[in-house]
């Protein structure tokens, strides 16, 4: 039977149990996690005391919990100091020095298996070439580059020293790679010759030159690691490659012992306004939730092989990837590829060959691999999972569906974890081993997190079902500390309502009457396309720079793998471009607007009118484009548009 065909079958609020045998194994049973929720309950500072002080090895052992005297700037462990690379590396090597850290394969098929030993010794040889380049604690380093263990090597590296990185995802464009570059200011770029994905080379050390020839005046020095072998123009006096880089260093870095509070990264994400901001996140205290969570929510064992499928320019390949596994003393996997090389079984070929054990991808992967069948996920051997799960969007029930039951052969909880860039963490997700699943609900919050659906006012909506703004009503480690350079935007953004009580995550939510959170949508601006996240505003912006645009609106509509797609309507310069010319037009703008952007962000749709809907006080009707992009019937009154001939042109019939 496909995926589609089980969904006529489906009521939404059916429950599934975790299995007698998942939970008998699971590290937190039922009185653990009563007990979790009751400790944060009395006692909400002395419970994350508490696990800061079981989870991390501290330097200086902290003796202040929260500071919240300059909220809602707030501020935890605030006297303690630590390193996040010694804690996901240097204490595992006693008892698991030889334990694999990473199993790397290749696009073309190249494995690696690297041992937390190995990982220590190149993640300070590594560190140290940074030094004599003359980094320094709290400069900030641009990370470029292909999903390959060096990108991990590179941000533990950044750790060890009290560098703050950014990583910019590898399929982000010149532009977008400059622009994040010069807000952060960065004095170094640690890029790749190329990466590969789908066959094709990913020209990124290309696109750094693009982007560095072309402003980014902050950058005194670049790494490039020869990973694609590609011909490429390296620059005297600027440009190193990785091996001559690490050739005489030495594998014993002394780490840096840094304040809790002390960045440990920005990554830059969308919001409704503007460009991307630099999310801001602490040492300590982003590290804490990484490992609380790896522990309760993935329910990581010695044993485990763990595959978050997410590249390291998303904060999930921060937190399931590149910090909290490794934290945690796992075996994670990293793959660097598209999911349909050779073919669309590829993930579950891996997951066969490496004995994954649990595995956690998005929802547009498992909706895009199910339209090819249920053959080529049988034709391998997935007994080896016993964990899955979903992140970035809401999963469809007959996503959920198929996932339980083709790849998890209905043994296997899925946990669907609801949580952000500026969460650092997951904050609403199951307990495997504890928490009843319903397919498209992403259930209940973890211990420690105080969160609500609630109403203009702010006040609690206790009715089942009724949707509202979904608020974080207390401070927690791994939230993010601002915006970088911008503290003010931090307050706009994430504190406008409520007077600044309750942290707004920008989605709108549910709870059902079992008070399980069913998620809603954004409130703002913001596209998840593919579980990407991007700004209209961004995509607007990126097509005005075209000198044939005079004017853009950009509106998503539902699409059955990516989630949403992305619908422009534009004005052009002169007359509006019909048949051949409108096809020449969209094309070019698409290319346009992934040189930009990044392909991500290539519209699926252009559409070209004589003017946008517009309200008489010239207000873009961002309601109808959406109703027009998704092809539905307009039902509201569109003669008070100052002008309503245009309407028949968006939808196409004019
Ligand atoms: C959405 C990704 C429903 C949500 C970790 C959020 C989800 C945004 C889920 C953050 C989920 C993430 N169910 N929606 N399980 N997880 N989202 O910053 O709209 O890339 O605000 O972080 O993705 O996206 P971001």
């Amino acid at each position: 039977m496909s995926g589609i065909e089980i969904n006529s079958v489906l009521t939404e609020n059916r429950l599934f149990e975790p299995s007698a045998e998942f939970t008998a194994k699971a590290r937190i049973k039922s009185d653990d996690l009563k007990a979790l929720y009751q400790q944060a309950e009395e006692d909400y500072e002395g419970f994350w005391a508490n696990q800061a002080k079981q989870h991390i090895d501290w330097h200086t052992p902290f003796t202040r919990t929260l500071d919240d005297s300059q909220a809602p700037y707030f501020k935890w462990f605030t006297d303690g100091s630590m390193n996040v690379s010694y804690n996901c590396i240097d204490r595992h090597l006693e008892n698991k020095a030889e334990k694999t850290a990473i199993i790397f394969e290749g696009e073309g098929g190249d494995v690696q298996h690297i041992s937390y030993q190995q990982l220590h010794d190149d993640v300070c040889r590594f560190a140290n070439a940074l030094k004599i380049k003359g980094i320094q604690k709290g400069d900030r380093v641009v990370i470029y580059m292909p999903m390959v263990p060096e990108a991990v090597v590179a941000m533990q590296a950044c750790a060890r020293i009290g560098a703050i990185h950014s990583v910019v995802f590898g399929g982000f464009s010149a532009e977008s790679l400059r622009d994040r570059i010069e807000d952060a200011q960065a004095v170094m770029l640690i890029t790749a010759d190329g990466g590969t994905r789908g066959g094709k080379i990913v020209e990124l050390k290309e696109a750094a030159d693009k982007a560095l020839n072309n402003g980014c005046d902050s950058i005194k020095h670049v790494i490039v690691l020869k990973r694609s072998g590609q011909k490429i123009n390296m620059q005297d006096n600027r440009d190193t490659w990785w091996s001559d880089a690490v050739a005489d260093q030495s594998t014993t870095c002394i780490p840096e012992w840094v304040n809790a509070e002390d960045p440990l990264f920005l990554l830059y994400t969308s919001g409704s306004t503007g460009k991307p901001k630099g999310i801001q996140h602490s040492s300590a205290g982003y590290l804490l939730n990484a490992i609380i969570t790896n522990l309760w929510v993935f329910d990581l064992q010695d044993h485990d092989i763990f595959w978050c499928t997410a590249d390291v320019g998303w904060i999930t390949g921060h937190t399931y990837v590149a910090y909290g596994p490794l934290a945690a003393g796992a075996t994670i996997v990293m793959y660097e590829g598209a999911p349909v090389i050779p073919d669309a079984g590829r993930f579950w070929k891996m997951c066969e060959q490496h004995k994954v054990t649990i595995f956690y991808t998005a929802p547009t992967a498992i909706r895009a691999l199910m339209k090819f069948g249920d053959d080529l996920p049988n034709q391998y051997d997935l007994s080896s999972i016993r964990l899955l799960g979903t992140v970035g969007e809401p999963i469809n029930p007959e996503a959920w569906m198929w996932y339980h039951t083709v790849i998890g052969k209905e043994h296997c909880p899925i946990v669907d974890t609801w949580w952000q860039t500026e969460t650092g963490a997951n904050v609403l997700t199951p307990i495997p081993g504890v928490t009843a699943t319903k397919p498209g609900s992403c259930t209940l919050a973890l211990p420690g997190m105080d969160v609500d659906v609630v109403n203009e006012e702010g006040e609690s909506i206790t009715e089942a079902n009724t949707g509202g703004y979904l608020v974080i009503k207390k401070p927690w480690p791994s939230m993010l500390r601002t915006i970088w350079g911008d503290d003010q935007r931090y307050i706009d953004t994430y504190f406008p309502k409520f007077d600044g009580k309750y942290y707004l995550a920008g989605d709108s939510a549910r709870r059902d009457e079992d008070g399980y959170f069913w998620i809603m949508g954004r409130i703002d601006d913001v596209l998840n396309v593919a579980g990407h996240r991007l700004g209209t505003m961004e995509v607007e912006s990126a097509l005005v720079a075209n000198s044939a645009v005079v004017e853009a609106a950009v509106v998503g509509r539902p699409h059955d793998v990516k989630g949403e797609a992305i619908v422009a309507f534009v004005i052009c310069k002169g007359d509006r471009p019909v048949g051949e010319e409108a096809e020449k037009m969209a094309a070019d703008l698409r290319n346009w607007v992934g040189e930009q952007i990044g392909p991500i962000a290539k519209p699926d749709d252009i559409r070209f009118a004589d003017g946008l809907p517009k309200t008489r006080s010239g207000k873009i009707m961002r309601r109808l484009l959406r109703t027009i992009a998704a092809g539905e019937e307009i039902t509201s009154d569109t003669s008070t548009l100052e002008n309503e001939a245009v309407v028949a042109q968006l939808q196409g019939e004019a």
